[in-house]
């Protein structure tokens, strides 16, 4: 297949397409570098280097012909999209809306939108939250990528494409980056390996879905033949708190140094964890890594690389 893959230089995106690019498929990335990075794409992917805002996109359509896109690239921070909702919904809504005009005017088949289980729910009374959740988000950042699930709905029904929408709990695991949604995995490991000890804020209680990104990479794959005009939840369904991350990230590195504590976090949501029985249903996918050996995974990865640098 011809995939288009947008935030291909970012984390998860970056992985999504080394497993594209190994199944067969050809891959051309949209990325404008602004949180990306370029050791993270694949070379066999076509890059265009181009803000998904930007009118040029088209071009992109025009001349890869995608039969499928895969849209990761965001403005991703919560506390960014707090501070300036409007620069956050200029990615987050304008560019999805470019990229949609240019699915809609390039007759694209198949389209796989990221959302997030993390924000889209806020604050669930009923946990673990399966999709049947009202959606009420709490941030900006929450309220776009909803946004953005609805404009799929709609330019699906337009245009006659399928869709899958991933709503992901929080991704860790190698070449994450501090300020996604499972920042503090990255945060206290590359502390640990400063020789520093790494704060929790807090008394450490917010739990979380903390899922590998290997896993995540998996229903991406999947989602290429299976599933139509749906939104899936992809978390593991276990509820981990800052404190149990920490004792995690502690056993992977075999290092005791106790954390230091802060003060709490403004506007930190409590608790959310995911139902992701539909995503076993629709896609027959199942998270297959435990916290602790995908811990261990990422910890190796940011060890070899302070290694080789
Ligand atoms: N990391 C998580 O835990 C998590 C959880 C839920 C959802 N998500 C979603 O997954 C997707 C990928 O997140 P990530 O953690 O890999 O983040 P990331 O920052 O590593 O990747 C995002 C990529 O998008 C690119 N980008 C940003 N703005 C762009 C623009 N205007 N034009 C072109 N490219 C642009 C960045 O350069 C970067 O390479 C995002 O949509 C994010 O909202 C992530």
């Amino acid at each position: 297949m011809r995939i288009l893959v947008t935030g291909g230089a970012g984390f998860i995106a970056s992985n999504v397409v080394d497993a594209y690019i190994a199944a067969g498929h050809e891959v051309a990335v949209v990325d404008d570098l602004s949180c990306g990075f370029i050791e993270n794409l694949n070379e066999k992917a076509q890059f265009y280097e181009v803000d998904i805002a930007n009118p040029k996109v088209e071009e992109v359509f025009a001349e890869f012909k995608p039969e499928v896109l895969n849209h990761h690239a965001a403005q991703i921070s919560v506390p960014l999209s707090v501070d300036d909702p409007v620069a956050d919904a200029r990615v987050n809504v304008m560019g999805w809306l470019n990229l949609l005009e240019g699915c809609r005017k390039h007759d694209v088949k198949r389209v796989l939108y990221v959302s997030s289980g993390g924000v889209v729910y806020g604050e669930p009374q009923k946990l673990p939250a399966d999709e049947t959740y009202p959606i009420q988000p709490e941030s900006p950042y929450g309220i776009t990528k909803a946004t953005g699930e609805h404009y799929l709905h709609f330019y699906s029904k337009q245009a006659g494409f399928k869709y899958v929408t991933f709503r992901y709990g929080n991704v860790y695991g190698p070449r994450q980056v501090p300020h996604g949604e499972a920042g503090v995995v990255s945060i206290f490991i590359k502390a640990l390996l400063a020789g520093k000890a790494p704060t929790i804020f807090g008394d450490g209680s917010c739990i979380r879905d903390y899922v590998f990104v290997g896993d995540v990479v998996r229903a991406n794959v999947m989602a290429l033949e299976k599933g139509g005009n749906v939104a899936l939840n992809i978390g593991t369904g276990i509820p981990i708190d800052v404190n149990q991350v920490y004792k995690a990230v502690q056993a992977a590195m075999q290092d005791q140094t106790p954390a230091l504590s802060g003060p709490p976090r403004r506007g930190d949501l409590k608790a959310i964890y995911l139902n992701a029985g539909l995503a076993e249903k629709v896609l027959g996918w199942k998270p297959e890594t435990s916290f602790g050996d995908g811990v261990k995974k990422t910890y190796e990865y940011f060890r070899d690389k302070e290694q080789e640098a």
